[in-house]
């Protein structure tokens, strides 16, 4: 029976959890599923994978824009149906990948994708640059100091030849989060590119007794900025909170806790630029992003002077970085302070950690090298 909202639990199904993955493998997956012997990347975008038994599966990964409508699922599926049995799968950087079991299967699947215009670009393998994992930005979050799916369009434009491609010295894996929530992959990052808001939260009186749980919002403060307070509105005294500003680093955690703390603003709001993450344990063990960039202006629907720096310091690394080395090994191997001379980036005091256990950042050694990069 359909939905009866005057008997709401009638009917209701729930803790069935996902459907089993192995009701989607394509029969060749199914088969050899544990008994896989090696793989070899044949060309940026295709992958060979070989099984004990012989048979052999040929994956086409293709970019996407992680925001889609239904008709673009609709012709992924046409084309799953037209070449792959029906099936396809969605990668850990939201790419797509169309599965084959047969050589002569994976052209044929080529053209038909190139016949589609830009919709499908192959890529994404390799030592490049893949899809760029991204939040949610102005098309749905109310947190945001920045967009996400417009920036990353315009980043992906500028590095596309990257992604069909793979002449870089390792992968390189570019994220971006709207605010320092940071949903997703920006703290491990090799390049990430993050929304920072730049002043302290404007405070409604009038609604934040109706709206806020005000122990919540003077907890959420990483710096105990916020503390209690009494104003008087409309001739009533009521209870609040006051933000000191001096101590406010405007993270917005008090906005995400208490709708009366708003804090985003056209010219305050930008974008700050860390590198040097990874999470894999190859050769290094993983490492958290750095911030190299404190600030770049908001400028849609473009941004160019973030498009500048993320290539900037893509093509630096490229230009001087060893065989495998991640742009992080890259940075410790030259030293950071080589690293802002290289790519030319001016050192600020806002890459001067001061958040409680900053000391172990600053360097107490006397090993460095004389840099013009610190002016
Ligand atoms: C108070 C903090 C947070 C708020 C207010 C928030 C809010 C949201 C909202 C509104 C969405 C969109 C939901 C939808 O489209 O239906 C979303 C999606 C998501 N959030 Fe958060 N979020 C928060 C923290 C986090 C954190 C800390 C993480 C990860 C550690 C995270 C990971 C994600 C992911 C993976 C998605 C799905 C993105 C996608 O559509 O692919 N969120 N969040
Ligand atoms: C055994 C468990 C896991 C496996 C086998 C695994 C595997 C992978 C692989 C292969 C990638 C790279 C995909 C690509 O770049 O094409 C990846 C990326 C990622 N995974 Fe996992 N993962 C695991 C658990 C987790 C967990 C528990 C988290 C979060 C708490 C996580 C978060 C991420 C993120 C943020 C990325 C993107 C970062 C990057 O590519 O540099 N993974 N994972
Ligand atoms: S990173 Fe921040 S602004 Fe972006 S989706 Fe997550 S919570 Fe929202
Ligand atoms: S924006 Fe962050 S630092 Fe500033 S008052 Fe709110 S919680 Fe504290």
């Amino acid at each position: 029976m359909g939905y009866d909202p005057a008997n709401p639990m009638a009917d209701r199904i729930t803790d069935i959890g996902p459907p089993h993955y192995s009701k989607f493998h394509p029969p060749v997956v199914a088969k050899n599923k544990g008994k896989w012997l090696w793989h070899e990347i044949t060309q940026p975008g295709v992958l060979v994978h070989k099984a004990e038994s012989g048979d052999e599966c040929w994956t086409v990964r293709v970019g996407a824009a992680r925001l889609i409508s239904t008709e673009l699922i609709y012709e992924m599926c046409d084309i799953a149906d037209a070449h792959c049995d029906g099936f396809l799968r969605f990668t850990t950087r939201n790419n797509v990948e169309f599965m084959v079991d047969d050589k002569a299967k994976v052209q044929p699947l080529l053209d038909d994708l190139a016949s589609r215009g830009n919709k499908f670009p192959v890529g994404g393998t390799g030592a490049g640059v893949t899809n760029i994992v991204h939040t949610q930005g102005w098309v749905h979050c109310h947190t945001p100091a920045t967009d996400a799916s417009g920036v990353v369009k315009a980043v992906m434009d500028e590095l596309f030849d990257y992604f069909t491609s793979m002449k870089l010295p390792a992968q390189v894996r570019i994220a971006l989060a709207c605010c320092l929530n940071m949903c997703g992959a920006v703290h491990a990052s090799d390049i990430a590119i993050l929304g920072v808001h730049r002043k302290p939260p404007m405070i409604d009186h009038s609604r934040i007794t109706g709206v806020c749980e005000l122990p919540l919002a003077i907890s959420a403060c990483p710096l105990g900025a916020v503390k209690p307070a009494k104003a008087t509105v409309d001739g009533k005294e009521i209870k609040t909170v006051k933000v000191n500003n001096e101590r406010c680093m405007f993270c917005g955690n008090c906005y995400t806790m208490c709708p009366a703390m708003p804090l985003a603003d056209p010219d305050g709001d930008g974008i700050a630029i860390l590198v040097g993450g990874k999470v894999s344990n190859a050769r290094s063990a993983p490492k958290f992003s750095k911030l190299v960039i404190p600030f770049l202006p908001n400028t849609p629907p473009r941004w160019p002077e973030t498009v500048a720096a993320v290539k900037n310091i893509l093509e630096t690394y490229a230009g001087d970085a060893k065989k495998y080395e991640r742009i992080g090994e890259w940075a410790e191997r030259i030293g950071w302070e080589k690293f802002f001379e290289k790519c030319n980036i001016p050192f600020t005091i806002k890459s001067v950690d001061d958040y409680r256990l900053a000391y172990d950042t600053w360097r107490t050694t006397t090993q460095f090298k004389y840099t013009n990069a610190i002016k």
